[in-house]
């Protein structure tokens, strides 16, 4: 087999077998075929694309290119969620207690955030002696103590993704939605769990600009949870906006807090309790949608679900003190409406920038993080504004350079008529 034929193949449009997607795979993980001829061949999968038998060929040359972690130690089944990515999101440490308040079962591996968009682990390391480094039978042991894990990768896991992802991401070959799904799944399947919950992001920060494509790559990413025998189901959620009002490690942690006892933002509640409505009934812990439904609502008003976040923190060896002093700042800084109208939309993308900009979020891998920076919303899509509302605060740790306004005059639109929101989630494919 030649890889210069597979690569005209594609260019043609050409469907590939397993056997040539397994070559490329190997040979590329090997050292065998060179970045050149790989990024050839994925740019011409982003103009050709790949149908389902492909797509699920791919993704399992690369879940079989590194570890899998076997999770049969812990009983029961097994949830995990993914999100593809968003500003302001701190779904996995709202959720990931609420089901465990409820008897499922998390063991979830995350990673960090780049770019405009947070991760999961970086939320959680910006937690005093809180550790994301589990070592496999720590975080095995964990989950069969308290339901609950969160840790980074152990082993290695889909290491061709790693070398795909960089490649990817300086070849622009990183919005293919045959891409994605085999990228995402290949590493949700080697984590191990039954039911996987995918939260599919739309709009101006997401990877997804439209429902249509948000769509076709939940679609495909069900195809293959199928073919893997497993459940996979995919929410297709609003990223016109930030998800909740903070942005920026500890302020979110602190709003995770704030929902988990009863007090979030609506999007970020109703998000949380839907999700979790659907791992725990297919977890087969509750007979109907409904009635999970109704006791994630419960656990969050009567304090389940946040007794089991602070359990699942000490165990991983974190420690929060008072929260109003948990975000420490040297500056916080309004910044308010030039004009008076009705919200109109929040640029999800330009607040993740300044996030980043302000020390929260990483250029490059190797950026150190601040963890109390960030930007707290104070209106959403659809508020009344006056001339110098506050709009939001920037807390910062060094003077806020013009850069960092230019970014948020540009992200907030103010217009003069009222405008209604869409609900967080707008469609889920099962
Ligand atoms: N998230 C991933 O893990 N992979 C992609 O390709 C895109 C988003």
């Amino acid at each position: 087999m030649r890889m210069i034929d597979i690569i005209e193949q594609k260019r043609e449009g050409c469907k590939l077998s397993q056997k040539e997607i397994d070559f490329v795979i190997q040979g590329y993980v090997k050292g065998e075929i060179p970045d050149y001829q790989i990024s050839a061949w994925l740019m011409a999968i982003y103009f050709q694309g790949m149908d389902d038998e492909e797509s699920g060929y791919l993704t399992k040359a690369m879940l079989e290119s590194g570890d899998t972690i076997d999770l049969s130690a812990i009983e029961g089944i097994k949830v995990d969620k993914h999100s593809t990515g968003g500003v302001g999101d701190k779904t996995t440490l709202i959720l990931g207690p609420l089901v465990a308040s409820m008897g499922a079962k998390l063991a979830k591996l995350s990673g960090r955030g780049l770019g405009h968009t947070g991760g999961t682990l970086d939320k959680l390391e910006s937690i005093e002696g809180c550790s994301i480094n589990l070592t496999e039978k720590q975080f095995i042991d964990q989950v069969n103590r308290i339901n609950i894990a969160v840790s980074g990768q152990t082993g290695e896991i889909v290491p061709a993704d790693k070398l795909l992802y960089a490649l990817r991401d300086v070849t622009g070959t990183v919005p293919s939605i045959p891409l994605i799904s085999s990228s995402i799944m290949s590493k949700k399947l080697a984590s191990g769990a039954d039911v996987i919950c995918l939260d599919v992001k739309i709009g101006d920060g997401a990877f997804m600009k439209t429902i249509e494509e948000a769509r076709k790559l939940s679609r495909l990413m069900v195809s293959i949870g199928k073919a893997f025998d497993k459940k996979v189901i995919a929410f297709l959620t609003g990223m016109e906006q930030p998800l909740g009002y903070a942005i920026g490690n500890r302020l979110e942690v602190k709003e995770a807090i704030e929902t988990l006892a009863g007090d979030g933002p609506k999007d970020l509640e109703d998000l949380c309790v839907e999700i979790a409505a659907h791992m725990v009934y297919n977890a087969k812990l509750q007979p109907s949608l409904k009635e999970a439904r109704q006791i994630a609502l419960e656990n969050i008003h009567n304090g389940k679900a946040l007794a089991k976040f602070y359990e699942f923190i000490h165990a991983q060896g974190g420690k929060i003190g008072a929260l109003d002093t948990f975000v420490r700042t040297e500056h916080v800084i309004p910044y308010q409406a030039k004009k008076p109208g009705y919200v109109q939309s929040i640029k999800a993308y330009n607040i993740g920038l300044v996030s980043m900009h302000l020390g929260g979020g990483r250029e490059t891998k190797e950026d150190t993080i601040d963890p109390m920076v960030g930007v707290l919303l104070k209106k959403k899509i659809g508020d009344k504004v006056a001339i110098g509302d506050v709009l939001c605060e920037v807390y910062a740790n060094n003077p806020v350079g013009e850069e960092i306004i230019k970014l948020l005059d540009e992200a907030f639109a103010i217009g003069d008529s009222p405008i209604e929101t869409l609900p967080i989630i707008q469609e889920i494919i099962a």
